[in-house]
């Protein structure tokens, strides 16, 4: 057995954890969909999600991640029946981490681009900006949008290839609570714009009608997206986690960490949407269409844009490169490659299959399956089939495979802390409440039933 890495203090664990969990998906993804999904009723669902589902499934990942210390594929096979195919998660977990990786990059690919455009209006700019015709511009343009995905699976391949992710990691961490301050910082400036208390109003007065099976599987799926789980990070995580690390507390630390960073930024854009007339519902393009306008009625704004999309990419490096990890572990593990052909395969395979991802709002525009185009293709099979599909399976092995006296003994840290209660409670858990919730919500919101 290799000596494994692990992670050497407590606040380490939880900022590691966080550092995958924070990125794209909260200050992309989170205020965009919210926007599409009828504000604060989403946002209520998608916390009911996050503590119901959410929870669950990553303790159960890290829980068993730690117990084997392995990688996904192993933890799972290694802790299976003889004869069953639960090692399936995290063959899952490799496509899941590929799809996702072919839409992410192409927006990390946008805020790359926003940092050297807002650098160029830095001086050139007669201090305005319009950010819708700067989206579009980026966007309709083929050439643009692939050299900036491409881009960017060269720079993440690249800090994965050379194998100082880890370095890279620790500068992330390091960042992000100036990200977070900056946040805090946007958001007073769109409060008080004049119009604004109607964003809020949006982002805190639920309207229920607006809730039904698919908003629901939004929800759920941006629980999945959001903190890494049912696609083998975690448990991958979790394989680095200490002997006496108490998991159900950094699990919960980590979760209402993560949607801080969320409502910060759904703080950051609601108001500014409503105050300066756009469209909630615009989809993805929205923060790259609100933010830049924030920040024209900012003093010195030009600056901090630019202070503001760096960060953003730093979070979006430290998500991507938990993610690129993922096949190319799988690649290295079990092909037995060495870690630069893994890197340069997965990122060559990545740039054709990202290629139409990156292309949909051009050349593949017209080219849709199920009303999809290949960006929102990717997206939605990641988020709202395969990583709850995966959630479920993850919930189920543990509940009834790995069973209650084991976890009961991991959770616990072989009897050194007292979560008995909280043992019992996650059994039950995960044995019914949240595979039934998980399954019911597929069925229902991908129409089946
Ligand atoms: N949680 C990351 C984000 O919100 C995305 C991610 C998903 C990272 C799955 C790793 C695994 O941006």
């Amino acid at each position: 057995m290799q000596h494994r890495d692990g992670f050497t203090s407590s606040i380490g664990v939880t900022l590691a954890t966080l550092g995958s969990a924070v990125g794209l998906g909260n200050i992309w993804k989170f205020p965009y969909m919210t926007g599409m999904n009828g504000g604060a009723s989403f946002l209520l669902v998608y916390i009911l999600c996050t503590f119901l589902v959410g929870l669950p499934v990553m303790i159960s990942e890290i829980l068993i991640g730690r117990h084997v210390k392995a990688n996904a594929i192993t933890c799972y096979k290694s802790l299976s029946p003889k004869g069953q195919p639960w090692f399936l998660i995290g063959v899952a977990g490799v496509v899941s981490a590929f799809l996702i990786m072919a839409f992410y990059t192409e927006v990390a690919g946008w805020v790359f681009a926003y940092i050297f455009k807002s650098i160029g209006l830095l001086f050139v700019g007669n201090g305005k900006v319009d950010g819708g015709a700067m989206f579009t511009t980026l966007v309709s343009d083929p050439v643009q949008s692939l050299f900036w995905q491409w881009f960017v699976l060269i720079f993440v391949g690249g800090i994965i290839m050379l194998g100082v992710s880890k370095g890279i990691e620790g500068t992330v961490k390091r960042l992000m609570p100036i990200l977070f301050v900056l946040l805090i910082i946007i958001g007073v400036r769109s409060m008080t714009l004049p119009g604004a208390s109607k964003g809020l109003e949006f982002l805190f007065t639920p309207d229920f009608s607006k809730i039904d099976f698919t908003v629901v599987l939004m929800a759920m799926g941006l629980a999945f997206f959001k903190l890494s789980i049912g696609m083998g990070t975690m448990t991958t995580y979790g394989s680095y986690y200490r002997d006496d690390q108490n998991v159900p507390l950094t699990t919960l630390r980590v979760m209402l960490a993560d949607l801080t960073v969320s409502m910060l930024a759904g703080i950051a854009v609601f108001p500014a949407v409503f105050a300066f007339g756009f469209e909630p519902g615009a989809g993805p393009s929205l923060l790259f269409i609100t933010i830049p306008s924030v920040f024209d009625s900012m003093p010195m704004g030009g600056v901090f844009q630019v202070l503001f999309f760096v960060l953003t990419a730093v979070a979006a490096t430290g998500a991507m490169l938990s993610l690129l990890e993922v096949p190319v572990a799988f690649a290295i593990e079990s092909m037995g490659w060495s870690r630069a052909k893994g890197t340069v395969v997965t990122v060559v395979l990545l740039g054709l299959f990202g290629a139409p991802a990156a292309l949909s709002s051009s050349l593949t525009a017209d080219v849709t399956f199920f009303g999809l185009n290949f960006f929102d293709l990717y997206d939605f099979l990641s988020s709202n089939v395969l990583m709850p599909a995966g959630g479920l399976c993850i919930c189920l092995f543990a509940g009834w495979i790995w069973g209650k006296a084991a976890i009961r003994k991991a959770m616990s840290n072989h009897g050194a802390l007292n979560t008995d209660a909280i043992s019992s409670m996650f059994t039950m858990l995960v044995r019914f409440v949240t595979p039934v919730l998980i399954l019911v919500v597929l069925l229902k919101g991908l129409k089946i039933f």
